[in-house]
């Protein structure tokens, strides 16, 4: 013990090396497994060096915490479906907040105990006692309200995500307002306690903080929310790194920045991948994003399109020299994963060179794709990132679109007054032949018209995709080649 008391900071500093060798793991599908060992190891230093250096540790209220923790964590994720991942990533960043708020009012409240005590009787007992410097309340101010609006926020955006009742997105002239007064009173009672040490404008600072955090996130659109959790996580991560320098914790500092940027960059790929800018985010209201209806409201014109079977579908691909798969949300929806991969398998076996193109933001959170990919055990050098893939297309015999739209959507290049115009998008259009499997021609998360649908190469193949997917795999086993 003594031992991990001298060397504490060496503990800390592997850890943090490990971090960052997890961070570095987890960029890539292949090396993903070993990033999550680097950080159950990294996790399990700190928590335990932790656990060693603290001064008066209360045994059993930590080892008690620390179980009751471990059950709930265990038995979440044994339970949660992917579908639900979303709102449970949105969940755990709230407690992060949540954690955060409970250790600043705990290290006030024992600092103005010390106080009452005062210096002569502590000296006298052999504890050492130093008077909060104004570094320390600058830093318990902003690790608190930054903590506290991350714990109402995510809890809201877990509300918003699981569909409650009471995560009621909100609207109006009075918003931006109130959420001025809110911030701005927040600030102010923050920098009396700051200045004062005044507990009155503590408790104020914070109960504000808390109503930001709602009042901020309330307005924002349902499609937004995994921007808006992926910002929070990074703001998890900078409350984590507030709170570390309270507690003098070098590995609470630096997990608490790697998640903090890491959050944050994640945040920025996210907005480019949806040509939507992080302010309009989150101070545009819900007016962007979900389901602007923009797609010709008024003005409908039918126009054609070319429909046909699984059965016409699975012989044009077992006749192909390549084909390229593109999946989206309607993959995930359909829970299709599995019978891609055996579609992909099949034709494999018939000659055919099979890839799948992932757009960052296909389906409904960073990386929902490649987790339903691996899922199903499709091989990782199977699977291209849209930069790696788009200059195929041209020389490709058949793209299969599995309930994707707007990452599809030709509008982003060719039409300047479209809402995702400069949107990159997998260039599926110019392919030889075309495929489209969804359940009808409804529009996709951006709610626009999808001229993609409407091409000469294009053959739309309606119903679910699990099933459609199966029954072109019993064509084409059918048929043979
Ligand atoms: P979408 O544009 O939403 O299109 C999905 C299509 O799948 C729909 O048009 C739907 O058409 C079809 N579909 C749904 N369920 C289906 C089923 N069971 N079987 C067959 N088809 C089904 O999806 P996308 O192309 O993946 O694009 C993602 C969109 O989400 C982008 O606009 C992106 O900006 C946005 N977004 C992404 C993220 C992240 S991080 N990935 C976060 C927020 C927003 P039918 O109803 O006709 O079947």
């Amino acid at each position: 013990m003594e031992f991990i008391r001298d060397y504490a900071d060496w503990f800390y500093l592997i850890g943090a090396v490990l971090f960052i060798l997890t961070l570095r793991g987890l960029s890539g599908p292949k090396t993903a497994i070993a990033g999550n060992r680097y950080g159950m190891i990294a996790m399990a230093i700190a928590v335990l060096t932790t656990f060693f250096v603290a001064d008066h540790p209360v045994i059993w209220m930590i080892v008690g915490a620390m179980i009751l923790g471990a059950i709930v964590g265990i038995a979440r994720a044994r339970t949660v479906p992917m579908t639900q991942m979303p709102e449970t990533v949105a969940l755990m960043h709230s407690l992060v907040g949540l954690a955060a708020v409970l250790i600043a009012i705990a290290a006030i409240i024992h600092n103005n105990k010390l106080v009452e005590l005062g210096p002569e009787l502590l000296a006298a007992n052999g504890v050492s006692f130093h008077e909060m410097s104004k570094v320390h309340l600058f830093e318990l101010f902003v690790g608190c309200f930054v903590g506290a609006i991350t714990f109402t926020a995510s809890v809201f955006a877990y509300g918003k995500l699981a569909a409650k009742k009471w995560a009621k997105t909100i609207s109006g002239g009075w918003v931006k307002p109130v959420q001025a007064l809110i911030f701005i009173a927040m600030l102010g009672f923050g920098i009396h306690f700051f200045l004062s040490g005044s507990m009155t404008s503590f408790w104020a600072m914070t109960a504000l903080a808390l109503a930001f955090g709602w009042v901020w996130i309330a307005p924002v659109g349902g499609g937004d929310m995994p921007v808006v959790v992926s910002l929070l996580n990074s703001f998890s991560g900078w409350a984590a790194a507030g709170i570390g320098f309270t507690l003098e914790n070098n590995m609470l500092i630096v997990a608490g920045s790697l998640v903090g940027s890491s959050g944050a960059i994640l945040s920025y790929i996210m907005c480019k991948a949806m040509n939507r800018s992080i302010i309009n985010v989150l101070f545009g209201g819900a007016m962007g994003g979900a389901a602007a209806p923009t797609a010709g409201v008024g003005e409908q014109v039918q126009r054609n399109y070319r429909s046909g079977s699984a059965d016409d579908a699975g012989f044009l691909m077992s006749n192909a020299d390549s084909v390229v798969i593109v999946p989206g949300y309607g993959m995930a929806q359909g829970r299709a994963q599995n019978a891609v991969k055996e579609l992909a398998n099949l034709l494999k076996e018939q000659g055919v060179t099979v890839r799948f193109a992932i757009h960052p933001v296909a389906g409904r959170m960073p990386g929902h794709m490649n987790v339903l990919l691996a899922e199903a055990d499709v091989p990782y050098e199977d699977i291209l990132e849209m930069d790696e893939i788009n200059s195929d297309f041209p020389a490709t015999d058949v793209v299969l679109v599995i309930g994707a739209n707007d990452v599809v959507n030709p509008a982003a290049k060719d039409d300047p007054n479209s809402p995702i115009y400069g949107m990159p998008i997998l260039e599926a259009h110019k392919a030889r032949t075309i495929m489209v499997i969804k359940r009808s021609m409804a529009t996709g998360y951006a709610g626009l018209d999808n001229d993609l649908f409407y091409n000469d190469k294009t053959m739309m193949v309606f119903g679910d995709a699990k099933k459609v997917v199966e029954d072109m795999t019993k064509a084409i086993n059918g048929t043979g080649h």
